[in-house]
């Protein structure tokens, strides 16, 4: 372990997994929120980050925790929730690129699903080292709940039976993680944690094992990633969002991985139609065990240190890029270069949209959606001839009937969670432009094959 002087940073975690496996109801239990509920479609579409502080994982691993000689030097740590549906392999793989180590969220009662194995291949590709947490294991027929208990008090008081059900499960979910490549072995009989990956049961409905999580995670970070953790100076930030805050502008939600970010600080970020240059306004962080992407009061700050979601608003952030990174304009870094780094991180999705400017319009409440979306198109070979982020104007609206006069089927927007201004919704109708709205991706993906389909026939 490294020196008790050494200032560790708080380590980052990514929930990874197939839909409805239980990633965002485990940080519910974790947060005691209900997030979950609130979700459209009662699935995930964006990535969020929520901040535990250290006495909040103090208290939550006290369970276990107790009597073990373990020590808690994280100042806290950083959760990621990411999407399970199929439609957001991009987010779970920027989520992936953020993190320290990941969470793999699997339905004891279904076993490995299609996204389980996209996550796993993902994990072994970038060497990212995770733990599996099997969940919903009070599914189990006759489980007995003890809320929040660790995982080997509440097995023991379990009956024969359901200690069987429980190993048949087990086996089945360490076979296919063998399959894949992995040793696995349940957690507190992890013959060497460097070899063998870890499962930890739990059930993000009761809290049930989630103790001997939070403790394994801690733990792996203390012991393994003392390096990493240590704090520095250099920033590493990632814009997870961008998004209008009432009474601040456009704001981006930018995951500050390591350094200090400060009131003021210059920084320069990627944007559609260019490199933006500017000052941080405002620097602000959701509560401690809030969501990031949950409207609640934000807490100004002068500075902030990594691991952190932190809000930055600033002015001229309307075309700021989701994924792109932030840098701070400083000593060791001139504004020129930081331009030239910056756009190089968003290329790829510059090069999904028409050159021609020929091709559908596509809006979308954030870049990780909108990135989705152009994903999808380019699957349905469907060229894209112009997007934006945020509310549908006017402006919108008469970029997309520009191709009225060319291809007239793709004078059609495709929206996603995005409002229409009532000035521009008149227009649609005036003008014959065609809108596909929905606030639940597949939703729009259904209803933009269907009218594909009827243009074909
Ligand atoms: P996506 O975000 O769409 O990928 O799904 P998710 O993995 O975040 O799943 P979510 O947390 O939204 O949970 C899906 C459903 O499973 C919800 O109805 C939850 O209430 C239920 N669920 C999650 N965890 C448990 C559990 O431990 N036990 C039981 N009984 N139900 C659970
Ligand atoms: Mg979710």
């Amino acid at each position: 372990e490294a020196a008790e002087s050494n200032e560790l940073r708080s380590p980052i975690f990514v929930v990874l997994g197939h839909v409805d496996a239980g990633k965002t109801k485990t940080l519910d239990k974790i947060r005691q929120s209900n997030v979950a509920a609130g979700e459209h479609g009662r699935i995930t579409q964006q990535i969020g980050a929520t901040y535990i502080p250290r006495d909040a994982l103090e208290q939550k691993i006290a369970a276990v925790a107790r009597g073990s000689d373990f020590k808690l030097r994280l100042p806290g740590l950083l959760m990621i929730d990411t999407p399970g549906h199929e439609s957001f392999s991009n987010l779970r793989s920027r989520g992936s690129d953020l993190c320290n180590i990941a969470i793999l969220v699997v339905n004891m009662t279904s076993g490995f699903e299609p996204q389980t194995f996209e996550s796993i291949r993902m994990l072994k590709e970038r060497r990212i080292p995770f733990v599996v947490a099997m969940n919903k294991i009070d599914r189990l027929y006759d489980w007995k709940t003890t809320p929040d208990a660790g995982f080997a008090a509440t097995f023991a008081k379990q009956t024969k039976n359901v200690r069987q059900e429980f190993d048949g499960h087990l086996k089945r979910v360490i076979l296919q993680l063998s399959e894949e490549g992995f040793n696995a072995s349940l957690f507190n009989e992890n013959p060497d944690e460097r070899k063998y990956i870890s499962v930890v049961p739990i059930s993000a409905m009761t809290g049930e094992g989630i103790p001997d999580l939070l403790l394994l995670l801690s733990r792996l970070s203390q012991q393994m990633m003392a390096e990493k953790l240590t704090f520095q100076e250099n920033i590493e930030a990632t814009i997870l969002e961008v998004k209008m805050l009432e009474g601040q502008g456009t704001t981006i939600d930018v995951i500050l991985s390591n350094g200090t970010l400060r009131e003021g600080d210059r920084i320069v970020v990627c944007g559609l139609n260019g490199p933006i240059v500017t000052s941080i306004r405002s620097l602000l962080t959701p509560e401690p065990l809030k969501e990031m992407r949950v409207k609640t009061p934000f807490i100004h700050h002068s500075e902030v240190k990594g691991a952190m979601g932190v809000k930055i608003a600033a002015q001229d952030l309307e075309g700021a890029v989701a994924g792109g990174r932030v840098l701070v304009i400083n000593e060791r870094m001139s504004e020129e270069q930081a331009k030239r780094e910056v756009m190089a991180d968003v290329s790829h999705l510059l090069e999904l949209i028409s050159s021609t400017g020929r091709g559908v319009h596509v809006q979308a409440s954030t870049l990780g959606s909108l990135e989705a979306l152009l994903e999808f198109l380019r699957q349905m070979k469907i060229p894209v001839g112009s997007v934006a982020i945020g509310t549908i104007f006017k402006k919108d609206v008469i970029r997309a009937s520009i191709m009225l006069e060319h291809q007239k089927e793709y004078a059609t927007m495709l929206c996603f969670d995005v409002k229409i201004d009532r000035e521009a919704e008149a227009l649609t109708k005036e003008l014959g432009v065609r809108v596909f709205s929905a606030n639940v991706i597949y939703h729009l993906f259904d209803a933009f094959t269907a009218y594909m389909k009827e243009l074909e026939s």
